[in-house]
């Protein structure tokens, strides 16, 4: 029997335990945890991430501000407008939706937002620290995964992992956390030779290559356990991962659907991570 590794529900149970928290450090230290969401120009699916992440910061008590800017911003603007939220003590947590509009240098924009309040992990100083084993801040959607791993007792110990899709935001931070509780990891891309035939050795198959209903059963080994970031429309519009669920769910042990698996845990991490950085602060 396949069982679905139930991102929503486990996303509920951690948000109403962060609420709580939430509650306690009003309650102690008078401290509301904030965050900044910067939303730059009109592309859709952003829109629709930045509301969810709003609402999520809302329902959990925190102070959120969303500031949605123009695609004609340059490049010296948004930097002003990211120092400014590095100086607002009232803001912990401080988060630039991607993908920006080509005249901006997404380097240059994860470069001058402060370390301590990068809570999507991006900067430099923090996607170091990862990779030396100090993390602090790390990328929301491979922590979110870890989390569902934990919940469903899936032990990664010298298991083969194998993680398609080579971005800053997933498949590359996600190898580092699958290493550091000791398993074999194979991270492969869109250039890789023989994927569905190295694909087959893995154990655990976490897939973010942003192409729909790219991962069919060819690609998994009976029993295996199968993560799907994707996130894509199909002709009519519907939201579909980049998993073949119906055909996949055949052969896997655990699988996560979309929407309902790893979208709504990426955000339960980033109001996590908002909240570790307001308690942080109250020790400083
Ligand atoms: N765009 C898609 N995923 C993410 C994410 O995790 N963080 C940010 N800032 N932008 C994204």
């Amino acid at each position: 029997m396949t069982q679905i590794i139930d991102g929503k529900a486990l996303a509920q149970k951690m948000q109403s335990k962060l609420a709580q928290k939430v509650q306690d450090l009003k309650d102690k230290e008078g401290i509301v945890p904030g965050l900044a969401v910067i939303l730059v120009g009109e592309d859709p699916a952003s829109h629709v991430y930045v509301r969810n992440k709003e609402r999520s910061a809302l329902q959990a008590g925190f102070k959120s501000e969303v500031v949605r800017v123009p695609d004609s911003i340059s490049q010296a603007e948004l930097i002003a407008l990211i120092d400014n939220y590095n100086k607002d003590c009232s803001i912990h947590g401080i988060l630039v939706q991607l993908p920006l509009p080509a005249h901006i240098d997404d380097n240059a924009i994860i470069l001058a937002i402060d370390p301590q309040k990068d809570v999507d992990g991006f900067h430099p100083m923090n996607t170091g620290k990862l990779w030396s084993g100090q993390p602090v801040m790390l990328p929301c959607t491979p922590a979110g995964i870890m989390e569902m791993f934990r919940e469903y007792e899936i032990d990664l110990e010298g298991k083969n992992t194998l993680i398609i899709g080579r971005s800053n935001i997933v498949g590359k931070p996600m190898a580092q956390l699958l290493l550091n509780q000791n398993a074999t990891v194979t991270l492969t891309h869109s250039r890789t030779k023989h994927l569905p035939e190295l694909a087959r050795q893995a154990d655990v198959l976490i897939v973010a290559i942003g192409k729909g209903h790219f991962v069919t059963k060819d690609f998994v080994k009976e029993g295996a356990v199968v993560i799907d970031v994707g996130m894509n429309r199909d002709d009519n519009g519907k939201l579909i991962g980049d998993v073949k669920y119906d055909d996949v769910a055949e052969v896997a042990s655990y699988i996560t659907p979309v929407p309902g698996g790893v979208g709504p845990m990426t955000i339960t991490m980033l109001l996590e991570q908002t909240y570790q950085a307001a308690l942080r602060s109250v020790s400083k």
